[in-house]
């Protein structure tokens, strides 16, 4: 039986999933290939080689493409297990205690993993352990696809780069819960004899060892990759995304289009220019955006005039995506909210139900716009510094991405005009600034109702070019910076801390 399900790219899968013991269509255990049934993605490779980073990362990533998705981390099951750390001996391959607690330790985790997939429609679980010999991948096999009849794909990262081992144990490893009280010298000390111990016992992905397993290995951060033996358009999309992405260091700017002459009119949609205020907005933009000196630095915006007039004053080569026309709002372009409210009152308490999935006729729904988006986040992913130029809607499914955020809230987002956001993404989530410039704007922002459907959330009021800005309008950076507002926060959740390590 097919359907379409919410599912990435929208594409239709059988919505029958694989029973344990058995797949439902007749196939025997462990031959699957089927969408339906449930991955898991194991990590392979020694301690600090990147793998809880690529698990969060690759979840954030299938979340947001429509694929539920959970890591489970390991490191942090032991901690629930015993709390208190003592050093690196608990790992020594010798020590009997610390080899049946990590047992048990992977054997809990892969109970709860099909306890989700069962009981809370989980699609994809990444298994984030170090998942070092033979002996444990054996047993992830048995367990996974043999008894209950899962998907299983290997991750390896093998990094033999000293300075990127370093740069991760201090970029990570030093706030770990692990290592509460230590210094960064200590924590250097007992983490690299953590990786001797696992050394001794490493055996790395070998297809002539290892023929049945599908895998993927990743040699220092990306120099190379292997893939072996994947299966399905799951392990495809995970393949193709894990290519993609690297560690160098990068920003990404998000930031809407001047105030358009719709905005000020409060009508969605449409191909209008910039009002006065968004001519002034692009003037200040460009003398912030051609002062960052960043070489290798790219701008994108959609093919929309305001997009387009925005970047006008902005030096070097331009790139302009399709894809990041706003959100098509069909039959409803060029409404303002009122007028819609009026004349579809179902389809606009409808959208206030579900924002997310609600689809304008002849139009797009915020789930159509992430399927089209997908392109340009795998393209950012490849990038170093990226300055986004685009539209409301757009840069909430760019934000979501980056900020993990949920498909409820997502469509709520608040991005006010004139304001750039700035992510510096970090090992396990991202710095965000909003950075205002000085000019005055509307508000498009349409907070959810209390009740849906009602017309709540007003414009704010348009504010004209400042009078004095008139007469002496800001003419170099060092004026524009003393007048920017910027509001700091990260990413990084407090619980984050308790996932920084595998086991
Ligand atoms: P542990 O086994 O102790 O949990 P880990 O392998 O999970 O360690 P992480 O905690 O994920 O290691 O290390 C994070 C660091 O790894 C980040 O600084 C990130 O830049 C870096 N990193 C990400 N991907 C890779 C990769 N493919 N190879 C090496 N380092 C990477
Ligand atoms: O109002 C500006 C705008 O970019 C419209 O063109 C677009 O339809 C709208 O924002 C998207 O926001 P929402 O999904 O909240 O209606």
């Amino acid at each position: 039986k097919y359907s379409v399900v919410k599912f990435g790219y929208h594409v239709a899968i059988p919505l029958a999933r694989s029973t344990p013991g058995g797949n439902t269509d007749g196939s025997s255990p462990g031959t699957s290939s089927s969408p339906g049934t449930p991955h898991v993605i194991a990590l392979v490779g020694l301690p600090a080689r990147g793998k809880t980073y690529i698990s969060k990362k690759l979840s954030r990533y299938l979340n947001w493409i429509g694929i539920n998705t959970r890591v489970f981390n390991l490191g942090e099951y032991r901690r629930k297990m015993v709390p208190q750390y003592v050093s690196h001996e608990l790992f020594n391959p010798s020590n009997e205690d610390g080899i049946k607690l990590r047992e048990q330790v992977c054997q809990d985790a892969a109970v709860d993993v099909v306890k989700w997939f069962q009981n809370e429609e989980g699609e994809v679980a990444v298994f984030d352990a170090t998942n070092t010999t033979r002996k444990r991948r054996q047993y992830l096999y048995e367990f996974f696809v043999e008894k209950h009849g899962c998907n299983l794909f290997f991750v390896e990262s093998v990094c033999d780069k000293e300075d990127i081992i370093e740069n991760n144990i201090k970029e990570v490893k030093t706030t770990s819960p692990d290592y509460m009280a230590c210094n960064e010298a200590e924590v250097l000390n007992d983490f690299k004899a953590r990786i001797k111990h696992y050394q001794e016992q490493y055996e790395t992905l070998d297809e002539a060892l290892e023929p049945d397993i599908s895998f993927l290995k990743i040699f220092n951060a990306g120099e190379k990759v292997l893939v072996h033996k994947h299966v399905g358009h799951i392990q495809s999309r995970i393949v193709y995304y894990l290519m993609n992405v690297h560690i160098k260091k990068r920003t990404i700017y998000l930031v809407r289009h001047g105030e358009s002459e719709f905005n000020v009119q409060g009508r969605i949609g449409g191909d209008s220019d910039l009002s006065e205020n968004g001519i002034e907005f692009a003037r200040q933009l460009a003398l912030f955006v051609n002062a960052l000196q960043k070489p290798k630095m790219k701008v994108w915006t959609s093919w929309m005039a305001r997009a387009i007039q925005t970047t006008k004053y902005i030096n070097g080569v331009q790139e302009r995506w399709k894809a990041l026309n706003e959100i098509d709002s069909g039959a409803c372009d060029g409404m303002t909210y009122a007028e819609i409210q009026e004349k579809f009152p179902e389809d606009f308490k409808e959208r206030d139900w579900d924002k997310f999935s609600y689809r304008y006729h002849r139009g797009e729904s915020y789930e159509d716009l992430i399927a089209r988006l997908e392109p340009v986040i795998m393209e950012l992913e490849r990038q170093e510094t990226v300055f986004v130029v685009a539209h409301q809607a757009v840069i909430r499914c760019l934000l979501g991405y980056y900020l993990e955020t949920s498909e409820e809230e997502l469509p709520w987002l608040d991005v006010p005009l004139h304001t750039v956001v700035k992510l510096e993404p970090v090992a396990y989530g991202c710095k965000v600034q909003h950075i205002r410039f000085p000019v005055g704007c509307v508000s498009t922002y349409r907070q959810k109702p209390e009740t849906p459907g009602q017309l709540e959330g007003k414009y704010v009021e348009n504010t004209p070019v400042v009078e004095a800005l008139r007469h002496s309008p800001i003419k170099d950076i060092d004026s524009l910076m003393l007048k920017l507002e910027i509001r700091e926060h990260t990413t990084i959740k407090p619980e984050d801390t308790a996932v920084k390590n595998g086991c």
